[in-house]
């Protein structure tokens, strides 16, 4: 898609959008039949036809509608009309949106195409497909063109690996991906091995990797600015390709949806393509502990008693609390090797969280109040909302072990997702500026493109807004 500056000739096809005001104030009384079948309501489509042009009426809803309203809008007319669009200079007009309103509905164009698996073959991805818009500047227009490639090439991509089943993302597949990725945006990218991961005490994530028929990754990406005095960013995504629950099996039913535990590493993806694509006066650490959580003759037992990156001792009680043992390692090897002004982690960590919010929010923690409250601001806006909930001390008495520093799960069926936010607490080796999200309910679900759950896209535009404003 180019978005050009242009205004002035006829158009096969034409992309009026209205808002409600704008339809009742300008347009209602001049299009009186028209004015019988639309009315400017959110999603509401109305299409017109002459011998030469075709022309879709496309409802914005109120001029009050977030900035996000009008991606949804962008995405749901992409999802229902992008089998008639054709590759011809297409004229969009809407005067009364400002630059953001039209930024959204653009970048709702291009993931409204996003099927699995995604294929960019559809005219909106072409480079022949040009978005006619009078009413900003070529300058302007080229800005805005250059963050939505880099925001839906990395929101793509997140959908695209969450989507992928088991057998198409053993940690081979992943890292070959990921290497190509840092070479093609300049990225440092580092994958320790299980032997690599014994010898620097990796001892949480490798206990679930030994389980394993495929070898470890914990796979480290950089990305550096030029830029001095740049803000730093740790980032810690779940990678666990499929989590079967181990030995403490999980039941068959809903287990495919397990495909998607690596929720947290995807967003964490998506994220970091849009901030080298689009050059971010940032610096950026990710790691992504890569492994699956099998049942096996090798799998990690229920009483074992290992020994943490950073020295402190778990016992396993429970087998399927393998995200919180991955990443409890994750934060302590970013938190010791690398000094970051940020530290955020994101995981499909617990069901708890998904019976607490189901998919309208992820749950937040953070031992940081300006992030907290950063973080609830950059979700109301991007639609990829947080809500936040306790680390009060007192939920330590849940995980204390009597062989150990600490059990891997609380024995009381009450608060599991605060309990394992708790947990992981103890291993960002004090970092001032934590967060943890918390994201098994809204990484995968009901979305527009799939009869079935699917991945969301959630925490790409989170994090990457939150990257691109933090001050
Ligand atoms: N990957 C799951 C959490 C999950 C549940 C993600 C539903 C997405 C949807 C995690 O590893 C897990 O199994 N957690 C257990 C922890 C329990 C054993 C303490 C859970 O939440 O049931
Ligand atoms: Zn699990
Ligand atoms: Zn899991």
């Amino acid at each position: 898609m180019k978005l050009i500056n242009k205004k002035n000739k006829q158009y096969a096809q034409v992309f009026k959008l209205f808002t409600e005001e704008a339809w009742t104030l300008n347009y209602k009384n001049f299009n009186k039949n028209i004015s019988l079948l639309f009315s400017g309501k959110k999603h509401e489509i109305f299409i017109e036809t002459s011998e030469e042009t075709i022309t879709y009426y496309i409802g914005l809803g109120k001029e009050t509608s977030q900035n996000f309203e009008f991606q949804q809008t962008g995405i749901k007319f992409s999802q229902t009309h992008k089998k008639n669009i054709q590759t011809v200079a297409t004229l969009l007009i809407a005067d009364f949106i400002h630059e953001n309103q039209f930024e959204e509905f653009a970048k709702g164009l291009l993931l409204g195409t996003y099927n699995y698996p995604f294929d960019k073959t559809h005219p909106f991805w072409d480079e022949s497909f040009e978005l006619h818009f009078g009413n900003l500047s070529p300058k302007k227009l080229e800005t805005i063109s250059t963050k939505i490639d880099a925001i839906c090439e990395g929101q793509t991509a997140c959908m695209d690996w969450l989507n992928k089943p088991a057998n198409l993302k053993r940690p081979e597949a992943i890292n070959a991906y990921l290497k190509n990725l840092a070479k093609k945006n300049q990225l440092k990218y580092t994958a320790f091995n299980r032997k690599k991961c014994e010898e620097l005490g990796l001892g949480a994530f490798l206990s679930v990797n030994q389980g394993s028929a495929y070898d470890a990754a914990f796979t480290i990406l950089e990305y550096k600015t030029t830029v001095k005095n740049a803000k730093t960013f740790g980032l810690v995504g779940k990678c666990v390709l499929f989590d079967t629950g181990g030995i403490s099996l999980k039941a068959s039913d809903n287990m495919h949806y397990m495909k998607s535990d690596m929720g947290g590493a995807t967003a964490v993806i998506g994220a970091l393509i849009y901030a080298s694509q689009m050059k971010l006066p940032v610096n950026i650490t990710a790691i992504l502990p890569i492994t699956d959580n099998a049942i096996s003759e090798n799998a990690y037992l229920p009483s074992d008693v290992i020994t943490a990156y950073n020295g402190k001792t778990i016992e396993v009680l429970n087998t399927d609390a393998e995200g919180r043992m991955t990443l409890a390692d994750g934060l302590s090897y970013l938190s010791k090797n690398y000094k970051t002004d940020v530290l955020i982690d994101l995981a499909t960590l617990t069901g708890s969280s998904v019976r607490m919010f189901g998919d309208t929010c992820g749950a937040m923690f953070s031992n940081n109040e300006d992030l907290k409250n950063i973080l609830i601001k950059t979700g109301d806006k991007t639609n990829q909302r947080l809500w936040n909930l306790p680390l009060w001390d007192i939920w330590m008495d849940d995980f204390k072990s009597d062989v150990a520093d600490f059990k891997n799960i609380s024995m009381k069926p009450i608060g599991d997702c605060i309990v394992a936010a708790k947990f992981l607490e103890q291993f960002i080796g004090n970092h001032p500026n934590w967060a943890h999200l918390d994201i098994a309910g809204v990484a995968f679900g009901n979305v527009g493109y799939a009869k079935e759950k699917a991945a969301t896209g959630f925490g790409v535009q989170l994090l990457a807004d939150l990257i691109e404003n933090y001050h």
